[in-house]
């Protein structure tokens, strides 16, 4: 058994993503948008750990609790599987639950942020001297391939935390296409999905009483004063967020409170009063429809795990 607590570290390196054509395309169209990648900056990045921590936002909580409670049987489902594709590296404490039970014999960690990958897949390495501990710097939603990893072993993708919610269905279903591609013969995908449920526990996740969720998202304002030069007033727009049941999703805006003219370096934007601009979405899902979903891109649903009041889900597919 090796005992190696180095990485090896493969850099794809994913478009630098064009911030500032994205900002302007978003904020030129009918309905202001921006893109949910931009919260994730230092200060972006912290933030959401507290939204974790509120009591009203479950999901976290909840994914992590049906991990713990089903670790052993998930295990047994995954016994054939060796290497562990984490997408979206950094969940910590969920793939060293799946670790330590699973014990698979290589782990590759993916993530478009160089640095916390490299921080988060050493810290692992360190922690678990008999595990093979692969990085691989991609943007896993656009174009990953895993030539570089080991080969000649099943794997198992872990995709945590409800990410797939950000997706539209319909680039969900582009997504889980590509994976059933890439991850190939014998392979299983172990994916958290949050679940539709009481609209006032979902408005309350995104609502919480502390107002974290609401300077994460007034945030992104900031972040575009500080590196595009722009002179968002954050006290003039308001955090919106609310569950859209025709779209059966949490939608998140900024709204404006006046009529006003933000300016960009050398572009403008007027708003009108109450004009939004949109931020996320967070789709909600149902077991069936998912697993419907899921069926249509190839895969064929294994076993799903849920807490007891079914707020949130973790579901097996195979690829066969
Ligand atoms: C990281 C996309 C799963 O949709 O619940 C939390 C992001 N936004 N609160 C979610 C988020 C506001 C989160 N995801």
């Amino acid at each position: 058994m090796s005992q190696n607590t180095a990485i090896r570290f493969y850099d794809l390196h994913p478009p630098q993503t064009d911030h500032i054509g994205e900002t302007i395309e978003g904020l030129s169209k009918k309905q202001k948008q921006l893109p949910p990648k931009l919260f994730y900056d230092e200060k972006g990045s912290k933030i959401f750990d507290q939204i974790c921590e509120q009591p009203e936002y479950y999901p976290t909580r909840t994914e992590i609790e049906i991990l713990r409670q089903n670790a052993r049987e998930i295990a047994e489902y995954c016994s054939d599987n060796n290497l562990l594709l984490e997408l979206g590296s950094g969940a910590s404490k969920k793939i060293r639950i799946l670790l330590e039970t699973l014990r698979p014999n290589s782990y590759v960690g993916v993530d478009i942020s160089k640095e916390f990958l490299i921080e988060s897949t050493t810290r692992l390495a360190k922690d678990y001297p008999w595990l093979d501990v692969h990085a691989t710097c991609a943007d896993f939603s656009h174009d990953l391939d895993l030539t570089h990893c080991p080969d000649n072993q099943r794997i198992l993708a872990f995709f945590p935390g409800s990410s797939i919610g950000n997706f539209t269905p319909t680039e969900a279903q582009l997504f889980l296409g590509r994976l059933h591609k890439l991850i190939g013969p014998g392979g299983l995908l172990l994916i958290g999905v949050d679940l539709v449920k009481d609209i006032d526990i979902l408005n309350a996740a995104y609502n919480d009483s502390h107002g974290v969720t609401a300077r994460f998202n007034l945030n992104l304002l900031e972040r575009l004063n500080f590196e595009l030069d722009a002179n968002f007033d954050l006290e003039r727009f308001q955090h919106y967020a609310f569950f859209n049941p025709h779209h059966s999703r949490i939608e998140m805006h900024l709204v404006s409170r006046d009529e006003q003219t933000v300016h960009l370096g050398p572009h403008r934007f007027d708003f009108r009063k109450g004009e939004s601009i949109h931020t996320e979405n967070s789709y909600k899902y149902t077991i069936d429809g998912f697993e419907e979903m899921a069926r249509n891109t190839g895969w064929r649903p294994v076993k799903f795990w849920t807490d007891d009041a079914q707020k949130f889900s973790i579901q097996l597919f195979s690829t066969e």
